[in-house]
């Protein structure tokens, strides 16, 4: 995208800082709970005040539904694990109900068969499913790869059985030096298998200093990975980003 003005892309008034239009792009914490631990995650924000452990509540969505209505994107997560919502299936369904492309990140564990289902029949735009490698991914997120694996499919089979485009399924994966070597076998196993639209890879944000050494930036076994998957993913004909 070309260099653009705020004024070009927010209509606002800047001497109050009110904006005109609803937001076109919401992030809405569907819940702040998780069912991992992963080691890297700034789930608690790195204090040692407890993290709030809270699923949004419908009424509050639904105040906020014109402005659901009205926009472009809404991802139903920022840090927490969506699926564990009490309330997902109606959440989706208040969030779906304009014209945004509605899309969630998760961890996978709790992709049932019948919520599969539910989700492709929900036209959910896209789900996109951590994975943080092959034998690294127990010690990292508490859950095995193989367990993961199965959900993902799950998923791309429900999406099959209804000959839906969507949803677009994607792997974020997080790198660092201990998994970076797993990056390329993991985008061969995975992408005709679970066809997956894109593997998204973020470079670790380091949160606690015990997790320095782990710095991706720079190491030329993660660069040489990253290069590698690339080349296997978009062989594939999917993407990499
Ligand atoms: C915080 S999670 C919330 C959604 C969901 N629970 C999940 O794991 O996908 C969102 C993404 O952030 C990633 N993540 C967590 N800690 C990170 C870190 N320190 N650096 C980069 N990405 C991180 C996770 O692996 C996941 O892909
Ligand atoms: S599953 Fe997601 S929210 Fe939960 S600890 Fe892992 S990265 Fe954090």
């Amino acid at each position: 995208m070309s260099q653009q003005l705020k004024e070009q892309l927010v209509e606002y008034d800047a001497y109050t800082g009110r904006v005109h239009k609803p937001p076109r792009h919401v992030f809405v914490e569907l819940s702040s709970r998780c069912n991992l631990a992963c080691v890297h995650c700034p789930k608690d924000f790195g204090t040692e005040l407890d993290h709030p452990k809270l699923d949004m509540p419908l009424h509050v969505l639904r105040a906020a539904s014109p402005w659901l209505q009205q926009a472009h994107f809404v991802n139903l997560n920022s840090i927490g694990e969506s699926l564990l919502s009490e309330h997902f299936d109606e959440a989706l369904a208040i969030c779906s109900k304009g014209s945004a492309e509605v899309s969630f990140n998760t961890n996978g564990l709790l992709l049932s068969e019948a919520r599969c289902r539910h989700i492709v029949a929900s036209k959910v735009h896209s789900v996109t499913i951590s994975i943080d490698g092959i034998e690294s991914n127990e010690p990292i997120r508490g859950a095995s790869y193989e367990t993961i694996k199965t959900r993902l499919i799950r998923l791309a089979e429900a999406k099959r059985n209804t000959g839906s485009t969507l949803p677009h399924i994607a792997v974020a994966f997080t790198l660092m030096r201990r998994n970076a070597e797993e990056l390329p076998r993991l985008a061969a196993d995975l992408v005709k298998a679970a066809d997956l639209h894109a593997i998204h890879v973020q470079p670790l944000v380091i949160y606690y200093e015990a997790l320095r050494q782990e710095n991706p930036y720079g190491d030329p076994v993660a660069i040489a990975a990253a290069r590698e998957a690339r080349r296997i993913t978009e062989a594939a004909g999917s993407h990499f980003v």
